[in-house]
């Protein structure tokens, strides 16, 4: 795997005055009375630099604010960050989590060669200290993320290499910090890779070098399997989905299978979980054309099929008691001569046969051979992560991914997980009204349905392939992308899916089912 800032991160003990380093990051809240004692120790280091900075009214500790000081040889950093964490009573772990891309971002735009972060210190026994460790661990690979591989020129100028390190004076603190620290480092990386891969264009990832991505991922995995299919066995096999939509291209389609085995038996009864990602490597809507604005952001069409190869990696690394699929249906949707049409009459995987109203409808048309696919492989619970609908979009806007399913209680885990890992999600609905709209006169399904809803005729349509399994639709579109730069991480793939889906999986392998 290719990183773009190489991010070596670790815990070290030591006290904060003495710490040396080129930039020291410590939170502030808005409405907190007095400094904390570690701040105040600090301060009188600093002559009541801190102090000073409070009362000229510079730094009042609201969200996205900061301020800089400089050591001087009074502490052992050269630089302290004060990052403000808004109000006491609203914090959250994703407040942690923001502070510390915040911090991580800012000491890649300095050019530090370490920064060490102590943010958990403001938080007091709020919350346990190995899940801050955690997500003071997945802010620092956000933050620090850069996607600046194909610019020759010096790369910006920027450093190759960041340390990034959690510190506290108290031994015990630290193998706390530590334990988050693990688990957030595997997260955090898988979820850069995703990034990086997303942003790749559709020129350097198609459906064959995608499929070469996830064997070698596999190879250098513990219990990690992959099998690809190619177009001969595609239509051995009667995945008329996938082979419709990627004939217009003149980059076959692949249909990939990643299989996750624990390597201990698992204990007890835990279900085997199939996660299934749409990946179209570009999205030109075919012979039914999209408009050529912004279609360059239709090479991050193949989000959710990453993020579900980055996510299996990860529960790999984390070594989790139970069976996984990733399951990746891959093409490239293209208008031409040997397109699929509108009209045409498509019989997918399952035996159910679909009329094509539209060919930019493709997401569905790959993922309803993929679902059946997953049913068929006996998967307990089914989780579908795909760009699918501009309509999710209109209706949720970039903050959160929808959610639809069948089953109460996947879906009270998949919302608790988005709580706990900052990625959103709104439930929406995909039921029997919907599913109406789906039906075709002379075939059993229509690959769109009317006007209105189209998140939700989406979901419907996916829900009819998973043979009665449990299942999930994650539409992300919308949430696939960050439009701008901001102060905690830069724009481009945002890797939306990685932290909600893994930590879905931790927290599966806690519980007995
Ligand atoms: N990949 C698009 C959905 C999309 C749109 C993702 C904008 C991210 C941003 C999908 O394949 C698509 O084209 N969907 C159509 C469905 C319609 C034809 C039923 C859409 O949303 O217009
Ligand atoms: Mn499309
Ligand atoms: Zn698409």
């Amino acid at each position: 795997m290719k990183e773009n800032i190489n991010v070596e991160i670790k815990s070290r003990k030591i006290d904060f005055s003495s710490c040396k380093t080129d930039l020291l990051a410590i939170g502030l809240f808005a409405d907190a009375k007095e400094l904390d004692k570690t701040t105040e120790e600090l301060n009188s280091k600093l002559k009541g630099a801190i102090d000073q900075l409070i009362k000229l009214g510079d730094f009042k500790g609201k969200d996205e604010t900061s301020a800089l000081i400089y050591g001087n040889g009074c502490i052992g950093a050269k630089r302290l960050l004060l990052l403000g964490l808004g109000e006491k009573k609203k914090a959250t772990l994703d407040t942690i989590r923001k502070a510390a891309a915040y911090a991580a971002n800012k000491a890649v735009i300095i050019k530090a060669q370490t920064i060490s972060i102590a943010l958990h210190r403001a938080f007091g026994a709020r919350f346990d200290l190995s899940a801050i460790g955690r997500v003071m661990t997945e802010g620092a690979y956000l933050g620090s993320y850069r996607y600046d591989e194909f610019i020759t020129e010096n790369k910006n100028g920027r450093l190759d290499s960041l340390i990034i390190e959690l510190i506290d004076p108290d031994p015990a603190k630290i193998r706390m910090l530590n334990k988050g620290l693990c688990c957030g480092a595997i997260i955090g990386k898988a979820q850069s890779y995703t990034r990086t891969m997303a942003n790749r264009p559709g020129n350097v990832i198609n459906p064959v070098t995608l499929a070469a991505e996830a064997k070698k991922i596999a190879r250098s995995s513990k219990g990690l399997s992959c099998t690809v299919l190619d177009e001969k066995q595609l239509a051995a096999k009667g995945m008329g989905g996938v082979l419709a939509v990627g004939a217009g291209s003149k980059t076959p389609p692949r249909f990939i299978i990643l299989k996750y085995t624990p390597g201990s038996k698992a204990a007890g009864n835990l279900p085997t979980v199939g996660l299934v990602g749409k990946a179209i490597t570009f999205d030109s809507g075919g012979i039914s054309i999209k408009p050529s604005d912004k279609m360059s952001e239709m090479k991050l069409d193949k989000t959710g099929g990453i993020a579900v190869l980055a996510t299996i990696k990860a529960a790999a690394e984390l070594k989790l008691p139970f069976s996984i699929y990733g399951i990746i249906p891959a093409a490239e949707n293209m208008p031409s001569g040997t397109s699929y049409r509108p009209g045409d009459i498509i019989t997918t995987f399952s035996g159910k046969t679909v009329e094509v109203q539209s060919t930019d409808a493709e997401g569905r048309m790959i993922l309803c051979d993929a679902l059946a696919y997953a049913a068929e492989q006996k998967c307990d619970i089914i989780i579908d992560i795909a760009t699918l609908t501009g309509a999710c979009m209109v209706a949720l806007g970039r903050y959160m991914a929808g959610l639809m399913g069948n089953d109460d209680k996947l879906i009270k885990q998949l919302q608790g997980a988005a709580e706990e890992s900052g990625e959103k999600v709104w439930l929406m609905p995909s039921g029997d009204e919907y599913a109406e709209e789906m039906k075709s006169k002379i075939a059993d399904l229509k690959n769109t349905g009317s006007k209105w809803g189209g998140a939700c005729t989406g979901a419907a349509f996916l829900r009819q392939f998973v043979g009665g399994k449990k299942w999930a639709h994650l539409d992300i579109a919308g949430v696939d992308v960050l439009d701008k730069t901001t102060e905690y991480t830069v724009e481009g793939s945002s890797g939306y899916g990685v932290r909600l889906l893994t930590t879905f999986l931790i927290n599966l392998a806690g519980k007995k089912n």
